[in-house]
């Protein structure tokens, strides 16, 4: 199995703007920031000729800070989907993904305290939460960092 992080379809869009009202996706995840970069996260088994599948999405974003720019994303698994390391691989593909278009150093992320499944899956990628803030929602959450070496990628 691969994942895969395409530019979506016209049919992607519309079952991506389905999957975005899921309640439990929904509760976690505000709108894209104005320069976010929407991505499909394609499931294909490479031993069968078949489509591959839409397992979710990623947004890609960029963050400035102190000195430059931080890598950010935001990603979604749909529900059968959850639980078989999609979640990991999404953000590996994501982080790959931003280092090729920009020259960063580290990624920053903003998760709401109550995310558990989130909070789970950074500590498995190897962010480190370093600071407690409020989300744009109003709720509070901890900013996530993770500095970007040749090995951790
Ligand atoms: C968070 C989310 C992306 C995880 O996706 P996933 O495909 O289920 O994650 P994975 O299967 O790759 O899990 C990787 C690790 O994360 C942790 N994790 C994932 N889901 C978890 C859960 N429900 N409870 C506890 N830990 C969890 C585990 O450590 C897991 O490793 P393990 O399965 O070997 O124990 C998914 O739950 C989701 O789409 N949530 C809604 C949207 C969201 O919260 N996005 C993040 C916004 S900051």
């Amino acid at each position: 199995m691969r994942v895969l992080l395409r530019t979506p379809s016209r049919d992607h869009r519309r079952a991506i703007v389905a999957l975005a009202r899921d309640p439990f996706i929904a509760q976690w995840t505000g709108p894209p920031g104005p320069n976010a970069d929407l991505r499909a996260l394609l499931l294909w088994d490479c031993r069968l000729p078949r489509v591959p599948v839409l397992a979710g999405f990623v947004h890609l974003d960029t963050v400035q800070v102190e000195g430059g720019f931080s890598g950010a994303f935001d990603i979604a698994i749909a529900s059968p989907f959850r639980r078989r390391g999609l979640g990991l691989a999404a953000v590996r593909a994501a982080e790959q993904a931003l280092v090729s278009a920009h020259d960063l150093k580290e990624m920053v992320l903003g998760v709401h305290v109550d995310n558990e499944p989130a909070r789970a899956l950074y500590r498995r990628a190897g962010y480190l939460e370093v600071q407690t803030i409020r989300a744009p929602d109003g709720r509070e959450a901890r900013l996530v960092r993770k500095r970007l070496t040749t090995s951790s990628q």
